[in-house]
């Protein structure tokens, strides 16, 4: 078996190699693409190296599977050519995740949906989604989902190799933050990057892009909400999602808020969520703790008073966006292809 990595000198690219070589993944042979700025560099795969490809020059021919991470724009132009030349592509970017002829995986959530994708392409949900997810659907499972709110907490890792720089150049800009909180010279902190206000030492209430369609919502929002109810086949279900980046850099953290039909107490969310797969409870979870770790950590499980009595909970998850938000789950929709 012969699988291809696309984008496989990038943030998300580097997890997977790593993740793949940790899971023994049964392939023969692995390839590496990625554009041609890093095309004839080697990267790393276990004892060995591996001579990255140019995707735009690249023969396809002889890849069974294949996983992108190489954002939309590059998988609207490739993932059907590799799909003709006999693989089946596993997505991580936007392209595809709301397309009816394309199954969109949470390997915990619907891992039935893999079965025979009728264009050849899987996508992986966003990185946000993936972290509540496997909570949620437990939760559901025992209590029926009614309402789903939403407040995202996002590592500057999700904006790819440019938030991360930017973060960490506007920090180091800052040679005495203590004495620029006061006099609130924070914008002379240098470039903002991928982001509309100072990240560094902040908190910016847009993350992703503002929609065009009149609702004040950022694309990061609007994807909350459809990829949330195609995965959990729940098309109606009423979301509501404020994105929200944060001066971390690397794990998204979520506040969530549910509402159910069949009351459930936070005891008995507890017992079903120490069960759920890909969930772990923790008192105080935090993107430090779930960084390079692969399970949502989910914890503060309360009541939520706003709703109709016992019918709603409110919880707080930590997950690594680069793991299971993007790299591990991907991979586990490979391993459920194989
Ligand atoms: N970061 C996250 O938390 C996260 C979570 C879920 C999904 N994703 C998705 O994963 C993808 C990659 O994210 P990232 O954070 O890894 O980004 P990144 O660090 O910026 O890496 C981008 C990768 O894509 C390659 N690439 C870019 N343009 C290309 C082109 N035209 N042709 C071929 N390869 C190209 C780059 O190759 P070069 O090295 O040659 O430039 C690099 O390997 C995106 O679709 C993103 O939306 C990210």
């Amino acid at each position: 078996m012969q699988l291809g990595v696309f984008g496989a000198s990038g943030q998300v690219g580097n997890v997977m190699r790593q993740i793949l070589a940790e899971r023994d993944f049964p392939a023969d042979q692995v390839r590496f693409f990625a554009s041609s700025r890093t095309a004839g560099t080697t990267l790393p795969w276990k004892d060995e190296t591996i001579v990255v490809e140019d995707t735009a020059t690249a023969d396809f021919t002889g890849l069974d599977l294949a996983v992108f991470s190489a954002g939309a724009t590059m998988s609207r132009q490739y993932a059907e050519k590799v799909v003709a030349a006999g693989a089946t592509v596993v997505d991580n970017s936007s392209a595809w995740r709301l397309d009816p002829g394309v199954p969109l995986v949470c390997s915990e959530v619907n891992p039935e949906d893999v079965v025979n994708p009728p264009k050849g392409i899987i996508s992986n949900p966003n990185c946000q989604t993936m972290a509540i997810l496997p909570a949620v659907k437990a939760l559901h499972d025992v209590a029926g989902l009614t309402r789903l709110i939403v407040t995202t907490f996002q590592a500057v890792s999700g904006s790819g190799l440019a938030g991360v720089q930017t973060l960490n150049d506007q920090v180091n800009a800052l040679a005495n933050p203590t004495t620029l909180a006061y006099d609130g010279r924070y914008d002379d902190c240098g470039d903002q990057g991928p982001y509309v206000a100072p990240i560094a030492f902040n908190v910016i209430p847009i993350a992703g892009k503002l929609v065009d369609d009149g609702t004040g919502e950022t694309d990061e929002e609007v994807k909350v909400r459809l990829e949330a109810r195609k995965i959990l086949h729940l098309p109606e279900l009423p979301i509501q999602a404020t994105c929200v980046r944060v001066p971390v850099f690397s794990g998204h953290s979520v506040a969530v808020n549910l509402e159910f039909a069949t009351p459930i107490t936070p005891d008995q969310a507890l017992a079903v969520l120490a069960q759920a797969p890909g969930v772990a409870l923790r008192d105080v979870p935090t993107p430090r703790w779930a960084t390079g770790k692969d399970p949502s950590y989910v914890g503060r499980i309360r009541a939520d008073q706003s709703a109709q009595p016992g019918h709603g909970l409110t919880m707080f998850v930590s997950n690594d966006n680069l793991r299971k938000g993007a790299a591990l789950n991907a991979i586990q929709i490979l391993e459920l292809i194989v």
